[in-house]
């Protein structure tokens, strides 16, 4: 009997130790979790941004600096007036519409999504209701704005596979349209789910809370991110928007930047 007890008792501590263990292990665990999701959230975001604005002031810096262009780059016949002409060409790219209406009908989806999703993005700040003269939900479109991103990527990722494009790319374009392609899709996981799917845990008024923090330096990350199950599509989502967001300066996404001031100097 006493051997019984014995047993029972070793066979207890047993129980107890690996009890103990999972215990911590799952602490450890936790522990290490939170601090993934708060390096991404947190400090991986201000350091996107410095590479960012550096980034791009040197960028500018190094064209300002370039030698001027020795010969005109206006196009003929001049048209009036100029500027509303450099408009036209920057916004509705009538070039690649003649050239190519299947890429010019996704580049302008791609386009227009990619405008209200950044009014999305400046809807996540506390107090920037500016756009909220005409009523609507956080973040336009009921999810499908990031719907339609996911498919004019795929559609300008596939293109990439295909002849004549695919000799004309470099692996570059490749990472970006896949960079973009995983920030899109987690961002519009997280949307989804929320709106589609009722996982609601994580608000827009905890987004708010969060990147508002952000931007006045006192970082906070609302209880929910630690807690809603499904926080690492936050995660990811803001990992990947980050490398691109350090990625921007040095990439051709510049263009974004110079296409009115390009297309001005063609309307002379
Ligand atoms: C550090 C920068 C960024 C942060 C903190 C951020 C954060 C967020 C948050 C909180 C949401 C809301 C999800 C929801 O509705 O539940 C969201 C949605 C989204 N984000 Fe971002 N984001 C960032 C950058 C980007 C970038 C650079 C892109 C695209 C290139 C992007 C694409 C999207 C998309 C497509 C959605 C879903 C929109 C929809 O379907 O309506 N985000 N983002």
């Amino acid at each position: 009997m006493p051997d019984q007890v014995r047993h029972d008792g070793k066979q207890n501590n047993q129980i107890l130790s690996s009890v103990f263990s999972l215990v911590k292990g799952k602490r450890a665990e936790e522990v290490l979790v939170q601090t993934i999701t708060y390096i991404v959230l947190v400090p991986m975001v201000y350091l996107a941004f410095l590479i960012f604005v550096v980034g791009f002031i040197c960028r500018v810096v190094k064209i300002w600096r370039a030698p001027k262009q020795p010969t005109t780059l206006q196009i003929f016949p001049e048209k009036r007036p100029k500027w509303l002409w450099a408009l036209h060409d920057s916004f509705l790219l009538p070039t690649v519409r003649r050239h190519n209406p299947v890429l010019w009908f996704f580049l302008m989806i791609f386009h227009v999504a990619l405008l209200l999703l950044i009014i999305g993005h400046l809807e996540l700040f506390k107090g920037f209701t500016f756009f909220q003269f005409w009523e609507h939900e956080i973040f336009l479109g009921k999810g499908f704005v990031g719907l339609t991103l996911i498919i004019a990527l795929l559609y300008l990722l596939f293109r990439r596979f295909a002849s004549p494009t695919r000799e004309l790319s470099i692996p570059e374009d490749y990472y970006l349209l896949i960079l973009i392609f995983l920030t899109v899709l987690f961002g519009s996981q997280m949307d989804w789910a929320r709106r589609w799917y009722g996982y609601a845990e994580m608000s827009p008024g905890d987004y708010q809370t969060y990147l508002t923090s952000l931007l006045f330096f006192r970082p906070e990350l609302p209880p929910a991110v630690y807690q809603s199950g499904h926080s690492f599509m936050l995660v990811l989502h803001v990992f990947f928007a980050n490398l691109f967001i350090m990625f921007f300066p040095f990439s051709k996404i510049m263009h974004s930047f110079f296409t009115i001031p390009m297309n001005k100097l063609r309307r002379g």
